[in-house]
């Protein structure tokens, strides 16, 4: 079966979302550096750099084989960053690891694990097996690196987190938890890396309540 135009935008968007995760973390890797977060944490950014720009190009390549050639990739210079440090490096620098990390890497994990365990057609599974491997790295980061930075500065580190943490999570609720309209999947669009709807809201409100939740509060920042 040819690929439906629903499967061939997924693809589309994962591609533009992973070149986006490679150019945040490139620029966390800046700040970590000026910032001088422990070393650990730098070489793991680095390999992190290097691991979104690989599932870029998986899923370009998934695209390609999936049919997708006429499909513009948009990738637009403005959006490939996080706004400056207007406020100062250290916030900036939260503000990054715990939207895209903390948030972003903790929701693809388990997102991730059940879109693979779905996708059998052979140009789509050796892409989530890659990425369902680096993303546990990835969320780990995330957690050590907040854990750095609350070291560094604990009151302060803290403050920020609380205060931003519900813009936050109403961001990824309207991203994951809110159904659209629209048919249901077809077997071949699960086969193809698709995920169900009701499958975001379950997997999104599951991952809120068992996982980012009890993470927050051990480090005292109770959403
Ligand atoms: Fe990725
Ligand atoms: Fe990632």
């Amino acid at each position: 079966m040819t690929a439906t135009e629903r499967v061939l935008h997924e693809w589309r968007n994962r591609v533009v979302a992973e070149y986006t995760s490679a150019a945040y973390t490139a620029q966390a890797l800046h700040w970590i550096i000026q910032v001088a977060l422990p070393e650990g944490l730098q070489d793991t950014a680095v390999r992190i750099v290097g691991d979104e720009l690989a599932h870029a190009r998986l899923s370009y390549d998934c695209l390609l084989a999936l049919g997708g050639e006429h499909l513009p990739v948009a990738l637009e210079q403005e959006r490939l960053a996080m706004p400056g440090p207007s406020e100062g490096l250290l916030p900036a620098l939260v503000d990054t690891i715990v939207r895209n990390f903390c948030f972003g890497e903790t929701f693809a994990v388990p997102l991730f694990a059940e879109m693979r365990r779905r996708t059998t057609h052979p140009a789509a599974r050796p892409v989530l097996d890659r990425v369902l491997r680096d993303e546990a790295v990835h969320r780990q980061f995330g957690w050590d690196a907040l854990d750095a930075l609350l070291a560094l500065d604990p009151d302060g580190v803290r403050a920020r987190v609380v205060a931003k943490v519900p813009r936050w999570r109403d961001s990824f609720h309207r991203a994951y938890g809110e159904v659209p309209e629209g048919p249901p999947l077809l077997p071949e669009e699960e086969a193809m890396g698709l995920l169900p709807l009701d499958e975001y809201v379950r997997i999104h409100d599951a991952t809120w309540r068992d996982d980012l939740v009890p993470r927050f509060t051990r480090r005292g920042i109770a959403p």
